[in-house]
This record gives structure tokens, sequence and C-alpha cells, in this order.
């Protein structure tokens, strides 16, 4: 039978309405009760998965299993993310924040846009070193939008068989196409390294023909965002596929140093001028966070 975990996780999810989530658990509930040879059992639960899904009426942007095709690949390769960020508490370049606050109001006039025969831009590229803020602003988009949040599961999309990974990325994109949401393709530089690369395998050179190919013909309803670290090893046809490309530039130490006190004041700590040089000095956001959470933890036990 599924764990107590496995159903504290589906009610979790059920309570989020996360309708993707909750039908993975699901999936994940009737695949281990295979495993354990109780056919009949995952017989029942199969059928159902999918008679929620034949029934899977929705409305707005509520998801329903039938929005996923029936498809529990789609399930298995997206994973909710949460859009609880608020853009203006992401610390961006001011040419940054104006193409992601054009890219709302575009998306929340894209009516008006489409009665001229335009469309809002729908496919960003999102490069520049780790840590610097690319995930959280997509995120954060989500949240401005109204719209859930999806990161993608390479390992779950990449196929055992010739065109198995490009069916899977049309069912995501498919899936992108007809729910309004962000799909997040996080840290592409894995899959989009240059074709040609003699490092690259095979398979990898297969994802990137077939991403572009969904790319090259999508019309997400929301957003679909591709994130990288290591810009330049991105195909340059890939790159051209996107409609808008943002880079996220090494902070300065001025934008760090505010960056820090303002998570010391969140956690309400003081902080020690030593970890706030720590932080200032140390390349990106996530580190300098890290610094200061660790000096809060340390202070918090220290006052027990
Ligand atoms: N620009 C930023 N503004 C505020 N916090 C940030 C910023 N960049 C990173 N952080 C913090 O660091 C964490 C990791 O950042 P993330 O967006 O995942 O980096 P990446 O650019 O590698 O995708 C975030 O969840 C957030 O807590
Ligand atoms: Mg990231």
């Amino acid at each position: 039978m599924a764990t107590t975990r496995n159903l504290a996780q589906l009610f979790r999810a059920l309570a989020d309405k996360d309708v993707i989530g909750a039908a993975s658990i699901a999936t994940q509930i009737c695949k281990s009760e295979e495993q354990k040879g109780h056919r009949s059992a995952a017989r029942l639960l199969r059928g159902a998965l999918h008679a929620n899904g034949t029934n899977g009426a929705h409305t707005g942007n509520e998801l329903s299993f039938a929005a996923m095709n029936g498809s529990s690949l789609v399930a298995a390769a997206l994973a909710r993310l949460p859009t609880d960020v608020d853009l203006k508490h992401v610390i961006l370049a001011t040419g940054v924040r104006r193409e992601l606050d054009a890219v709302v109001i575009e998306w929340s006039k894209r009516d008006s846009l489409r009665e001229h025969g335009l469309t809002p831009r729908s496919k960003l590229l999102f490069h520049g070193p780790p840590g610097c803020g690319k995930s959280l602003s997509a995120r954060a988009l989500g949240k401005a939008m109204g719209i859930p949040a999806y990161v993608v599961r390479f390992d779950a999309v990449i196929g055992a068989y010739l065109g198995q990974t490009a069916l899977h990325l049309r069912q995501l994109f498919n899936f992108a196409e007809t729910n309004p949401c962000i799909l997040l393709l996080d840290e592409l530089d894995a899959l989009g390294k240059r074709r040609g690369n003699p490092l690259d395998v095979g398979e990898l050179d297969r994802v990137v023909v077939a991403l572009l190919q969904e790319l090259e013909h999508s019309r997400p309803q929301g957003l679909v965002i591709g994130t990288s670290n290591l810009a330049k090893h991105l195909d340059d046809a890939l790159w051209r596929r996107f409609d808008l490309t943002l880079e996220f530039k090494t902070p300065s130490h001025t934008a760090l140093s505010e960056f820090a006190k303002r998570v010391a004041s969140e956690k309400q700590i003081k902080l020690p001028a030593m970890v706030l040089r720590r932080a200032t000095q140390a390349g990106n956001f996530a580190d300098a966070e890290s610094l200061v959470v660790a000096e809060a933890r340390r202070q918090v036990l220290k006052g027990l």
C-alpha cells in the first residue's frame, strides 16, 4: 500500500490545487504497487487516475489531468515551483527589470495585442553566473502573471529510444500551449551545448534538435523560460529562437552589501562586520544569502 508519506504528499498537492503534483505522486504510487507485484491494486489505481482525466472539466487556471492529455509523462517531467516571490523583491539591473515588467504588461494586454495582429513575447532566455536570480525571476514572473510555474525535469524527458525524446518535448510544449504557465527549462547548457562539440553524445544532440524545433514553432500561452549559466556553450541556433535574451550579471559589491543587510533584517539579526564583508565579496546573491543565514542560525543557537 501507499506509504503515509506518499499520502501526505498527495493531500498536500490537492490542498494546493496542484493537479500536476497530485498526478505525479499518484503515478508514483501506481508504479510502486506494480513493482511490489500488486497487479490488481495497480490496475484499480491507474483506472481511477485516468477516469479523473476523462471527467476533468477545468476552468481558468486550474489544471486537470485531462489538460495533460492524459499524459503521465507530463506529470512525471514537470515539478511545480513555488510562486511566492514578488518581482519587486528580486534585485535586478535596471534594464532587466524594465524588460521583465514589459513582459508582464504584454501578457496582461495580450488580447489587445492580438487584435492588432501582434503577440506578447513568450520565449525568454536568462543567462549569467549562478546564484544571481535567473530561476528566482522565473518564479516571480509566475506570481506577477498569476500563473503556476513548472520546472522541466530533463531526466524524465530523455527517452531510451530514438524519437522518444522529441515526442516527450512535444507533449511538454503542447502542455504549455494549452495551459497558461511558466515552463522553466533550467540550466539549458547541460543540453544545449554547441552541436558538433566532440564531447557531446548523440542523444544530447538529438535533444537540442528537438528543442530547436519546439522553440521555433511553439506559441506558449504563458512563458517558456530557458536559463543558462554558461551562455557561450549554448548553441547559436538555440539562442536565436528566443524572443528576448537577458543577462543576469555578477552583482556589484554595493548590491551584495545591501542585499546582505536586507536578509539580516528579515532574519532579525545584527550583522557582524566580518560576515557583511564576506557576503559583499561572495560574488553572487545565493552565496551572500547562505553566509547571512548561517550567521542567523549561529546567533539563534547561541541565544538558546
Ligand atoms: N537577484 C536576486 N535577488 C534576490 N535574491 C536572489 C537573487 N539572486 C539569487 N537570490 C537568492 O539566491 C537563491 C538562488 O538564486 P537562483 O535564482 O536560483 O540563481 P540562478 O541565477 O542560479 O538561477 C534565490 O532563491 C534567492 O534566495
Ligand atoms: Mg537557476
